[in-house]
């Protein structure tokens, strides 16, 4: 992953509306290259697929985004770079992922973002970005925490 982004960002970014969690998004997107993966972790609900939808706007993707549960792997070229969208929630282990190839797409030619990413723990590289997202006290205000893991 990225070198400096640690440095770049702030641990913890907390939005209170979703065009700040936007925002964030993309500048997140900025700092992405090929080969890079963001593992996002965090209640259903909590705001992954909106930070990632963000991203890919940053991006460039022009095709609209949506939640792969029930695809696993969402694959959109039209940016800078491909995204690769996982949603990893239907899954029980990395051992699942191994099986359906998924862990391919690391270190590959794009941007890999992993909902759920804790499922497939093992199977996510070393220097992935861990992103954990939590609901704050208003209805609208969303903590996105970078973590070690
Ligand atoms: N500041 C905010 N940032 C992100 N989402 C917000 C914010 N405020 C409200 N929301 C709402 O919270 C919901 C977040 O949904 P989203 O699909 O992004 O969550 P998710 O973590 O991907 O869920 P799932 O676990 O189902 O994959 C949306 O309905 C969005 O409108
Ligand atoms: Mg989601």
């Amino acid at each position: 992953m990225n070198r400096d982004i640690r440095q770049s960002f702030n641990e913890v970014t907390v939005c209170n509306s979703e065009p700040e969690t936007e925002a964030f998004g993309l500048r997140l997107s900025g700092v992405l290259e090929a080969g890079d993966v963001v593992a996002l972790t965090g209640d259903l609900g909590a705001g992954k697929t909106t930070l990632t939808k963000a991203i890919a706007r940053g991006l460039g993707v022009r095709e609209t985004v949506t939640s792969p549960t029930f695809m696993i792997l969402k694959e959109y070229r039209s940016g800078q770079l491909p995204l690769y969208h996982f949603d990893v929630y239907r899954l029980q282990s990395a051992e699942d992922l191994y099986d359906i190839g998924g862990d391919e797409y690391f270190d590959g030619d794009g941007v890999c973002i992993v909902e759920w990413a804790d499922i497939v723990r093992e199977a996510i590289p070393e220097d992935a970005l861990w992103i954990r997202v939590g609901y704050g006290d208003e209805e609208e205000t969303r903590i996105y925490t970078i973590c070690n893991q």
